[in-house]
């Protein structure tokens, strides 16, 4: 089945196909909006003309499907993913492709199998000190197989392409042998009915996580066209200074106002490679992500101010306000504050959008509605509304993906909410 979009044009259902079996983009699960297929299938019908001298911005990149995608298909590739994790692991799927040495990693992902299998004591390696957990994060058993295993990392210190992999391969898996698990959101294992995992094949699970990457980089070295650009920034896209003019299509999800926690859900990665040292080093992350988060608006005292005069959207903020006032920060307040800083952060995306896009230039932007305190949010509606209001030339909705419950329904402590239905658009706007 084919979802129209005004024009005729449609996107095949296989767009959200989910990553996690594609080559290169199966190393790490993120909550990604969309798929290779997608983003192929949007560079084909957008900028059919391939080369270095075109050039694909991905503003809030995660894992780095489009740059990656595009990349590899000879396009010049420029991303922001404000999360070190998932920007680490675009960069070295990057420099993976390029500078590492694969009968190298092959022999070191030999000696580590070797190195595992003996037990060596005291270990070398701590667990980081500032990751706190309600409880264990790692039995026992598990621990001592994972600080083995750093132990070995550590010895591949000085020379960082290898080190960088392996720390990817241990990101990637760390969370499914801990007493955690994402549900999508990273809670522990008692918590949503499952076991404690008091041991586990800490080595063979690495290891198979790295036998995978080693297979995908054989394919990515025979694919890849690879005289184009890749420029990753870990930072704010809101912070970014890209030249004026200077971009061919944006390919992009952006979060969702669903307040799915980026920061919090990657702790265990944060901490362990080493990103963050202490819960201070998050506070950048949470207030500069898009739309904030609405543990850090709730405050029933604060105002947000929208700063765009879209009365429509006005009058959806105040009904969400309205619903259960008297619930301080669990109230309609908080979730309106909140719905007010995505939509802030939503006019100075599309702001920035509109001075680094070349004339005639689109973006692609995939998106799914939220039902906040009860209310459906048409956020497909509201980026059109606001692209217009900015004087963009076109713009046109296609819905691309309907799903019944999710975690899209957030405030009103049920999964359903009534038969409101989340969905997901691709929203195409051109300069
Ligand atoms: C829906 S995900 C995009 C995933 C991406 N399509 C992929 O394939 O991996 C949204 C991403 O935006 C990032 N993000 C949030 N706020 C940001 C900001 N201010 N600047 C850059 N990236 C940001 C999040 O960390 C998250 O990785």
């Amino acid at each position: 089945m084919r979802q129209m979009n005004l024009l005729g044009q449609s996107y095949t259902d296989t767009a959200f196909q989910e990553n996690k079996d594609l080559p290169f983009h199966r190393w790490v699960n993120w909550i990604a909006g969309f798929s290779e297929l997608f983003v192929a299938e949007a560079l084909e019908r957008h900028l059919p003309y391939r080369g270095k001298q075109f050039t694909v911005l991905d503003p809030f990149s995660g894992i780095g499907t489009t740059m990656t995608t595009s990349y590899l298909r000879g396009y010049s590739s420029i991303g922001f993913e404000i999360n070190p994790f998932p920007a680490f692991v675009t960069r070295v799927k990057y420099s993976a492709i390029h500078d590492l040495d694969l009968d190298g990693m092959k022999s070191e992902i030999t000696h580590f199998s070797e190195f595992m299998a003996q037990s060596k004591r005291p270990h070398l390696s701590k667990p980081p000190s500032g990751f706190k957990t309600r409880m264990e994060f790692y039995s026992p058993k598990v621990l001592e197989k994972v600080l083995h295993a750093w132990d070995f990392f550590e010895m591949l210190r000085d020379r960082p392409e290898f080190y960088d992999v392996f720390r990817l391969a241990f990101g990637a898996v760390m969370v499914s042998f801990s007493n955690y698990s994402y549900e999508p959101s990273l809670g522990s294992r008692i918590a949503s009915g499952k076991a404690l995992i008091n041991d586990y094949d800490v080595s063979g699970t690495i290891v198979a996580k790295l036998k995978e990457m080693y297979q995908d980089l054989i394919w990515a070295r025979k694919v890849a066209i690879n005289n184009s650009s890749f420029n990753l920034i870990n930072d704010s896209f809101f912070s970014s200074d890209l030249k004026p003019e200077s971009v061919d299509l944006l390919i992009t999800s952006p979060p969702y106002l669903n307040n799915y926690h980026y920061i919090r859900n990657t702790r265990p990665q944060l901490f362990w490679l080493g990103f963050a040292q202490n819960s201070a080093d998050l506070h950048y992350l949470e207030t500069n992500n898009y739309g904030k988060y609405w543990q850090t608006v709730r405050d029933s005292n604060y105002r947000c101010t929208l700063k765009i005069k879209l009365h429509k959207l006005q009058k959806l903020l105040d009904k969400i306000s309205a619903v259960e006032s008297d619930r301080d920060v669990y109230g309609g307040r908080g979730w309106a504050n909140y719905a007010c800083e995505y939509f802030n952060d939503t006019l100075s995306f599309l702001n920035k959008t509109k001075t680094v896009l070349k004339k005639g230039s689109k973006a692609i932007i995939v998106i799914g509605n939220s039902i906040l305190k009860g209310i459906d949010v048409p956020t497909d509606e509201v980026f059109s509304l606001i692209a217009k209001n900015l004087g963009f030339k076109e713009v046109k909705i296609t819905k691309v993906r309907n799903t019944r419950i999710g975690s899209s329904i957030v405030g009103t402590g049920l999964r359903t909410a009534g038969r409101k239905t989340l969905y997901e658009s691709v929203v195409e706007i051109e300069k």
